[in-house]
């Protein structure tokens, strides 16, 4: 029989069907691997591989940006801050939750995020008539997790051992005692999601068990069950859904995911349980207030700045974007990753476990609790020990040398998991330290100890690895190892053949998901319908304003602005309707650059020179900027567009928001203006934001807002205006003020949606409230000014005024206009329309109370 007639494309196909990721992976390969050429890496469970496009992203995202300490408040500070709260949104995107449900705390690695929880973990030791806290762990769980036992023994607490099929040999199917409930000691269960030794997957519905008191040892002990799920051996290859699993603390390192960065990785914290953590040390950046002079320290609120002590590093964390931007567009996600690798490890597995010395003896042991065939219970890990003819172990160390000549790179040892090792190679206690005076210690070249094996071989792929890498490793194995000629046990491979699960036309499995991991759900909240459907709103021509003295002085709103996407030009109109988050369409879409970052005229004064108008006869919005054509963005649904609808998550002014991408056309455009990629996002329909601050006098109303800044509306008055601007004209032999800024260029400045004439100046800020036409507001405070209103709107040039001017006119305090909230009209139904024109009707407050 020769390898080539047995190691076919074909055999893999009928072992197991999906492969790849839809278009040519050799090609791929080549252009993001091309180091791997001649090489053939198995040992993704040790790290996976970066593609180059990747650092390629993320070197281009360096020279473009300049990205300083994020406990610094300038803008560079602020960049970093911002993009480091974009991948903790998009860490949580990726395992299917959200910030309302899990924390990301920055860590060097899966480790330190153990060492984490097992030195905040409030354990208690056993004293008179309480039992103390247990720490529990799988005898399957790696080294770093064993070791929280050296913290938790050192306070006492009883370390408690549990083999997997303990777990559920002793569930319990009654609730608990009420009794047992009432005890707060708290115990702590660890668990791997995958088991990095055989790359087993653990039910992921075990930690509702433990914590619900229904699976050993929960059942035995009463108190509050805590569970860490390890997952840093699962997530290379294998999704993560964290709605399915209810485990309190999930460990892992980003290079098993992305092979880049190493030395990053994180907990994430079910926020329910973060309060339970506690901390001793403190380092920089995790405090709300101390003292250096006297023991007092109070910790910051937020459950990642108090954990994260000192300087994260924060430029491999801005790094992970760029990897789960490249995972996804190589791959198409993890289903796809998992179903590929699984179907190369599944064919590895069938094939060597089939694989016969001439004389009918198993070439090699595979150490594994299934037959793989399912992918939700069985990583893309096989680990073995090659027999030879005699049934004898051939030594791992003499398999490792073979195969580096050969240019395969596996893992050899016990893969610092002790506990699955003893199991699966029958090594006692005893042994183990037996061993070690013969002088083998973990991580060494000796193999066999007394003809027995001290550890074993790993392969494991990712999700570059191909059929052929397959081919080489199998091939390997007979060359080498196989008395020839070599056979094939028929018999078991028909067998295992059969044993694939159902997989549909596009790759879905069964529903046999015991470990939960394979299908996202979809976000129905997706399909809500959008706001455009509710408008009525008409579309007028530009406005150009008269001269408040034209007006005689009545108190009228004389300008309407809104500014569709944050930070761009202004659209004005003589009458619009009013939405729940605002002005109709005010601030719903937003630039943001390549990490997903809201971009502000702050960072990119250009933006101003964005010219978007909304038509809604054409139900569009039309974007012009100099030397660009005009694009064109639908204002429905995205959905309907057949848009990607991928959602994203941002922070505008410390909020997180959630958006949904416009599509790669409107990207480009952004892009080739901007000179640096970006994209346009839109609020996403369904996504409520709350004022920050919102009035006393608001109520239960709502508060809800799109992506401006503070509030629903912002209105200036044409005499506080006016009076800035004779400040301005006054300082004009200062040769700090090039010239002086008109009306127009003025009220541009300050980003207005509503300017009403007829007051006094600066009146507007004892108002607490007034009503437009029919439409009542309260307002919602006084709009604290920055250096944006320095920009000229139109050429996008910095200059001190207004701001200097501002500031000396009011002693330092650089307020100017008020923030204004919709009043809940009485008819909630109605659809309320303002007009240029329409009176207004301040109402005084009665202290000053801002
Ligand atoms: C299951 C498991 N847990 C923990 C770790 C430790 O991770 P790190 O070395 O990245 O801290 C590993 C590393 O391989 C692992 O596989």
């Amino acid at each position: 029989m020769e390898l080539q007639d047995i190691f076919t494309f074909q055999s893999f196909h009928e072992i197991w069907g999906p492969y790849g990721y839809g278009y040519d992976l050799p090609e791929m390969i080549e252009k993001e691997f091309g180091r791997m050429k001649g090489i053939t890496y198995l040992d993704h469970g040790g790290t996976t591989l970066f593609p180059e496009s990747q650092i390629k992203a993320f070197y281009q995202d360096l020279t473009r940006n300049i990205y300083g300490n994020p406990h610094s408040h300038n803008l560079s500070s602020r960049l970093t801050h911002d993009t480091v709260e974009h991948v903790r949104y998009r860490v949580l995107e990726h395992f299917n939750t959200s910030p309302e449900e899990h924390t990301v705390i920055f860590t060097s690695g899966c480790t330190a995020a153990l060492k984490l929880v097992a030195e905040s973990f409030p354990w208690s030791s056993a004293c008179t008539g309480e039992p103390g806290s247990h720490f529990c762990y799988l005898t399957d769980n790696h080294t770093s997790v064993v070791g929280i036992r050296g913290v938790s023994g050192q306070l006492g607490v009883t370390s408690l051992p549990v083999s997997p099929h303990e777990v559920e040999a002793r569930a319990r199917h009654s609730p608990r005692a009420t009794s047992a409930i009432d005890s707060q000691t708290a115990h702590l269960f660890c668990y791997p999601a995958q088991s990095n030794f055989s790359g087993r997957k653990y039910p992921l519905s075990y930690a509702r068990g433990i914590q619900t008191g229904r699976l050993y040892p929960a059942c035995e002990r009463p108190g509050r069950w805590l569970v860490l799920l390890d997952a840093a051996a699962l997530v290379g290859s294998s999704g993560l859904d964290l709605q399915e699993n209810t485990a309190d603390f999930i460990p892992i390192s980003f290079y098993k995911m992305f092979g880049f960065p190493t030395g990053l990785g994180a907990l994430l914290v079910r926020n329910e349980a973060a309060a339970i953590l506690r901390k001793g040390y403190f380092g920089g950046g995790t405090a709300a207030a101390y003292l250096a002079g006297e023991d007092y320290f109070v910790p910051k609120s937020s459950v990642s700045s108090r954990f994260e002590d000192g300087t994260i590093s924060f430029l491999d964390v801005i790094s992970v974007h760029h990897g789960f931007e490249a995972l996804q567009r190589l791959t198409g996600g993890m289903v796809r990753i998992q179903q590929h690798t699984f179907g190369l490890a599944r064919y590895s597995y069938v094939m060597l476990s089939s694989l016969l010395h001439s004389n009918g003896q198993p070439v090699a042991h595979v150490y594994c609790d299934n037959e793989f065939q399912d992918p939700s219970s069985q990583g893309a890990v096989l680990n073995f020990n090659v027999l030879d003819g005699h049934g004898g172990v051939v030594g791992y160390s003499q398999v490792d040398k073979l195969a580096s000549l050969f240019n395969i790179h596996i893992r050899t040892g016990c893969f610092c998991n002790t506990g699955a090792c003893q199991v699966f190679l029958g090594i006692s206690n005893q042994e183990v330290k037996d061993n070690l005076e013969a002088g083998h210690v973990c991580g060494d070249s000796i193999d066999l100890v007394d003809g027995r094996p001290t550890g074993s071989v790993r392969v494991s792929f990712g999700y570059m690895s191909t059929f052929e890498d397959c081919q080489k490793f199998l091939s390997f194995i007979v060359n080498c190892f196989t008395d020839k000629p070599f056979r094939m046990d028929e018999e078991r491979l028909a067998r295992l053949k059969l044993a694939v699960p159902f997989v549909d036309s596009v790759g879905h499995f069964s529903p046999s998901a015991s470990n939960g991991q394979l299908e996202h759900k979809t976000d129905h909240r997706d399909t809500a319908p959008s706001l455009i459907s509710s408008t009525n709103g008409r579309e007028i021509r530009i406005h150009t304003p008269k001269r408040p003295e034209e007006r005689n002085n009545t108190q009228i709103l004389t300008n309407i602005f809104i500014y569709p996407i944050k930070s761009c030009a202004a659209f004005e109109v003589r009458e619009w309707s009013v939405g729940p988050l605002g002005l109709l369409h005010d601030r719903t879409w937003m630039v943001v650059n390549e990490n997903g970052v809201c971009l502000s005229q702050k960072r990119e004064p250009t933006l101003g020179q964005v010219q978007p108008r909304i038509s809604l006869a054409s139900n569009a919005l039309h974007i012009t900027a100099p030397g660009m054509n005009v694009i064109t963005v639908p204002l429905g649904d995205l959905k309907e567009q057949n848009l990607s609808q991928r959602t994203c998550q941002s922070k505008v002014c410390g909020d997180r928001v959630q958006t949904v991408d416009c599509g790669d056309e409107v990207a480009s455009w952004f892009s080739e203006f901007l000179g640096k990629p970006c994209r346009l996002m839109k609020q996403k329909p369904d996504f409520i934001r709350n004022m920050k601050k919102a009035p006393e006098n608001a109520g239960d109303g709502p508060t809800a807002v799109s992506l401006v800044n503070e509030a629903q509306y912002l209105l200036i008055s044409r005499a506080s205006v006016e009076m800035l601007q004779e400040r301005i004209s006054g300082r004009l032999d200062d040769p700090s003020i090039p010239q002086a800024i008109s009306m127009q260029q003025l009220i541009a400045r300050f980003r207005a949606n509503l300017v009403v004439t007829g007051t006094n100046p600066l009146e507007e800020d004892d108002w607490s409230g007034l009503t437009i036409g029919n439409t009542g507001f309260r307002v919602a405070g006084r709009c604290g000014r920055c250096q944006m209103i320095g920009i000229d709107q139109e050429s996008g040039a910095r200059t001190q005024e207004p701001l200097k001017s501002l500031s000396d006119c009011r002693q330092g305090k650089v307020t100017f206009g008020i923030y204004l909230l919709q009043q809940p009209m009485a008819n909630s139904s109605a659809i309320t329309t303002l007009s240029v024109g329409s009176p207004i009707a301040p109402e005084l407050s009665k202290s000053d109370d801002y």
